[in-house]
């Protein structure tokens, strides 16, 4: 069965999906996009990521292209349409189509929307997350609001490609000596306490919502957060390290640049974490 995607108000094989080459997406990066998991009949995060949505349009000055609602309907029929069961969900909105010019265009121009769901193995990410993955740092060449989900995404491409280069599964960014997060995810680490550190939601990061469910998950744990920036050496010496997103959970991190995190295996509060957000992720 081909793959089906949504594409301003069609569902159509993605074989044939396009959108216009004036599409100021396609031409500016001038837009945004979400990612969600659709999991055994449940929409993780949901309510976050369309928040978020709504604020990137926001932060951009584009409409959203429909209601709220309306996007869950879509998302649902794309699903369905798609016959899967667990499914990653990608939703992107840009500025629409308009004659190349980089200032807005003149007038009213609908957003285009395009969405896109694909099947996802929780059982391969879990068998991942019970090894854990390796880092490499890059620099941080980003512009100053990644805190908007756009998809202007060439620094963290690059960022991947080289973490992939050195057999890593993730870069983590480095800003004036800190870590601020991952190519396509939010970074933590764990110290001797116990206690979860990351960096704090400012505009050199990206809020996740996953990091937003990791906090409340934390807090129930009783776990303690410190939002600050941390070093990849003072990550070399915290006891664990783990990444967070949509994609990838809550995912435990035993190599940095090639040297051991820890003891080398999953830590323990990174991998109750993860339960606990499973947890959390299918009851909401
Ligand atoms: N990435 N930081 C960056 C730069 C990201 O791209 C992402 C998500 C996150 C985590 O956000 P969330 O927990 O809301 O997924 C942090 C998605 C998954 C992607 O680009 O595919």
């Amino acid at each position: 069965m081909s793959r089906i995607a949504y594409v301003n108000g069609q569902y159509v094989p993605l074989s044939e999906a396009g959108v216009h080459i004036e599409d100021r997406g396609y031409q500016f990066a001038d837009g945004i996009y979400e990612v969600c998991l659709f999991i055994d009949g449940r929409y993780w995060d949901l309510e976050g990521h369309l928040s978020r949505m709504e604020r990137s349009l926001k932060e951009l000055q584009i409409e959203m292209p429909m209601p709220k609602s309306a996007l869950k309907t879509v998302m649902g029929e794309l699903v369905s349409r798609n016959r899967l069961r667990n499914a990653l969900i990608y939703i992107q909105t840009t500025r629409g189509v308009a004659s190349r010019n980089h200032p807005f265009p003149d007038g009213v121009v609908a957003p285009a929307l395009v969405m896109t769901a694909r099947r996802f193995d929780l059982d391969q990410s879990d068998a991942k997350a019970a090894k854990g993955i390796a880092v490499v740092t890059q620099p941080d060449i980003r512009w100053g609001r990644v805190d908007i989900k756009t998809i202007g995404l060439l620094p963290n491409t690059l960022a991947k490609q080289a973490a992939k280069e050195a057999k890593a599964d993730e870069a983590w960014l480095i800003r004036d000596g800190h870590v601020t997060e991952g190519a396509s995810s939010n970074a933590w680490i764990v110290d001797a306490r116990g206690v979860l550190i990351t960096h704090p939601k400012t505009n050199e990061i990206l809020g996740g919502i996953t990091r937003q469910t990791v906090m409340a998950c934390a807090q129930e744990l009783q776990i303690k957060i410190e939002e600050r920036p941390f070093t990849s050496e003072e990550a070399l010496k915290a006891p664990e390290a783990f990444l967070s997103s949509a994609t990838g959970l809550i995912m435990p991190i035993v190599q940095i640049d090639g040297k051991t995190v820890g003891n080398g295996e999953p830590g323990p509060v990174s991998l109750r974490l993860r339960e606990a957000y499973k947890a959390r992720a299918r009851a909401i």
